[in-house]
Formats: structure tokens, sequence, C-alpha cells
């Protein structure tokens, strides 16, 4: 499998009152395409500050360093890899929905609330392919909503975000996400607010199209219960770090960071009988412990766990790509 996205040392720092913080710290990763990579982590570890640099959509005032790799498809630069991380604003706008496209946990966050759906995905359409016709465009738009199992795709078009379902609306977001044909998409929590009938067709729909369109799939979710239906590898973050990383299976049956077997044990997805919360809450990134960031946290921890950050190290020589960020390992 070809690397589509290849990251490395990648980090975000974003100014504060209190100085600067780094919600994104010193992350490696990388995404084949058809490979779907799942990212978890409770809320505020960074998730979704890392795939908004991914986007070029940061906030103002953010520093990025560090490399973020991007394989173009073969029509859009003869094979050139392009570093998302030193682009400037007229080069995010071919490479964000023509290569890497997003969707959001609330779809209306996409969806502008006065503009039919069909038109939505039709202008989605023409931001990168500005020579076709209006023939060619709406039948790209009547293709990609029936590509999103969207029923009755020609009426629906024609309709405002509020007249569909919440499950709809995903399967819509969806559909404009890819109608430029990105190689790369990116899920923020895409089924969190959904009932769990509509989050396992969602999830079923993602897993079709990752695989007929050949995407790379960054998956974002704090439940690592999802992870396990949608992803090939996984990586744990928490506060701004890669805690730990692997193969699913590996990952979830032999968790090696005492973070990753707290999540494992809080999962509601996982069906393990009672729910079992991490005790305490994720730091303020303004005051990090010294050394393990989970330390305050960890059943485990000892006096070594304070004095410096644990590198990423791979667990024994049987688990292949598999990583993690503990004194332990
Ligand atoms: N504009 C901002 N300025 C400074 N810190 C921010 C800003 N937005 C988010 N953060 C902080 O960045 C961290 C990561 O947030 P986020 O990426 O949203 O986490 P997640 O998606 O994993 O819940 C949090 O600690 C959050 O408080
Ligand atoms: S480094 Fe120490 S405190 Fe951190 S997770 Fe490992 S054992 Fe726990
Ligand atoms: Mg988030």
């Amino acid at each position: 499998m070809s690397g589509l996205l290849e990251v490395s040392g990648l980090t975000v720092e974003l100014p504060t009152p209190r100085g600067w913080v780094r919600p994104v710290n010193d992350v490696s990763l990388r995404i084949a395409a058809g490979e779907t990579l799942g990212l978890v982590g409770e809320s505020g570890s960074g998730k979704t500050m890392l795939s908004l640099s991914l986007m070029g959509l940061l906030p103002t005032g953010a520093r990025v360093s560090g490399e973020a790799w991007l394989t173009p498809t073969e029509s859009n630069g003869a094979g050139a890899r392009q570093n998302l991380v030193a682009l400037r604003e007229k080069e995010w706008r071919a490479v964000r929905g023509g290569e890497i496209a997003m969707v959001f946990q609330e779809p209306m966050t996409s969806l502008n609330p006065v503009m039919p759906v069909g038109a939505q995905i039709a202008e989605a359409i023409r931001a990168h392919n500005a020579q076709l016709t209006s023939d060619e465009v709406q039948r790209r738009t009547i293709a990609a909503l029936r590509r999103a199992s969207v029923p009755e795709a020609e009426d629906r078009a024609k309709q405002f975000p509020h007249q569909l379902s919440g499950g709809l609306r995903q399967r819509v977001m969806i559909a404009m996400a890819l109608a430029a044909g990105p190689r790369l998409l990116i899920a923020d929590e895409p089924t969190t607010a959904l009932d769990v009938t509509v989050q396992k067709q969602v999830l079923a729909l993602l897993d079709r199209l990752r695989r007929e369109m050949g995407l790379g799939m960054l998956f974002i979710t704090h439940d690592l219960g999802v992870v396990a239906q949608v992803a090939d590898r996984v990586a744990v973050m928490y506060t701004g770090r890669i805690v730990e990383q692997g193969p699913v299976r590996e990952v979830l049956t032999r968790p090696r960071h005492p973070y990753t077997k707290g999540l494992l044990a809080a999962s509601p997805t996982l069906e393990r009988g009672k729910l079992d919360p991490i005790p305490g809450a994720v730091p303020q990134l303004t005051a990090l412990p010294p050394g393990c960031a989970f330390e305050p946290r960890c059943q485990w921890r000892r006096e070594d766990c304070v004095t410096a950050v644990p590198a990423l190290r791979a667990v024994d020589a049987g688990g292949e790509q598999h990583s993690a960020r503990c004194v332990l390992v």
C-alpha cells in the first residue's frame, strides 16, 4: 500500500493568556490509500486540532511545525508530494475538498441552512472543476448523493438541510465531502450525535466508500469500541501526544499504555458489562505535569514517570508497528 499521508513531528502551538500551548505535540503517523487510521482520545486530547491542521483550518495565530506529506492524485501534479505544513492559502484551496475532505460531528457546521443540499454539493464540485457544464455538474451531484445511499436523490437534492433527518443530513454531508473526489477523508466524531442504529449505518457507509473509492481515512472518536468497528490501525492521543499506536486488533487485545487500558474499560460500545471511567480529568495544557502527562491518573505510576516524557517505544518483537509511550514498555 502506498503512503498517502505521512506526518512526522507535527506540532501545533496556540497563544493563550497564560503562554503558548501545544494541543498537538510531536505527532507522527501515516495513512495508506484504502486504509483507515482510528484516532482516539478523551475530549481535549487534541484530535480536532490535529485534523484542522491537516485541512489548513487552524485558528489565527497558530504556529505549525513538523512535516505532513500528501501524495496527490495523478491528475493533480504528476506525483509530486506536497508538505501541507508549508502550503499557502492559495494552495490550500486546491487541496481542501480536492485532495483532503472532512466531515464533522454536527452536519449543520458544514451545511448552509438556506440553500438546497443539491446546490451545495454542486458548488463543491464546481470549486474544483470549473470547466464542467452545468448538466455534468448536475449529473455528478445526483451521483454523489446516490453513492452516499441517499434515497430519491433527485427529490432530496431540492430540499433544505432542516427537511432531512439527522442520519440523512450526515449522508448529504458525506456526499458533499466526497463530491470533488478527495483521496483522504477526515471524519471527526461523525457518529457521536447519532443513535446506535443510525451510527451503524453511517459507519457501514463510510467503510463502503473507503473501499469503493480507495480512500485513506482518518477516523476520529473518543470511543475505542467504534475504532474496533472501522479502523485498520489506531493511534491513541493524550494531551497532544500519541501515547500508543498499532494494528487495531493488537492494541485492543494487548493494550500496553495504561491510558489505552483505561479507554477500553470506559468504552460504551465494547460490551464488557459495567463501564469503568478513568478517574480524574485531562489536565490543562497550561499546567501539564512534568514527565508522563497521564501520571496523575495512573495506578501504575512510579518515581521515574515524572522525570522525563517517556519516549514512544516499540512494543516487543511480536507486535509489528506497535508502540507505546510508557516507562513500563
Ligand atoms: N483557540 C484555542 N486556543 C487555545 N487552546 C485551544 C483553542 N482551541 C482548543 N484549544 C485547546 O486545545 C486542546 C485540544 O482541543 P481539541 O483538539 O478540540 O480536542 P479534542 O478534539 O480531542 O476534544 C484543548 O485543551 C483545548 O482546550
Ligand atoms: S509512564 Fe508511568 S505514569 Fe505514565 S502511563 Fe506509564 S506507568 Fe503510568
Ligand atoms: Mg474534537
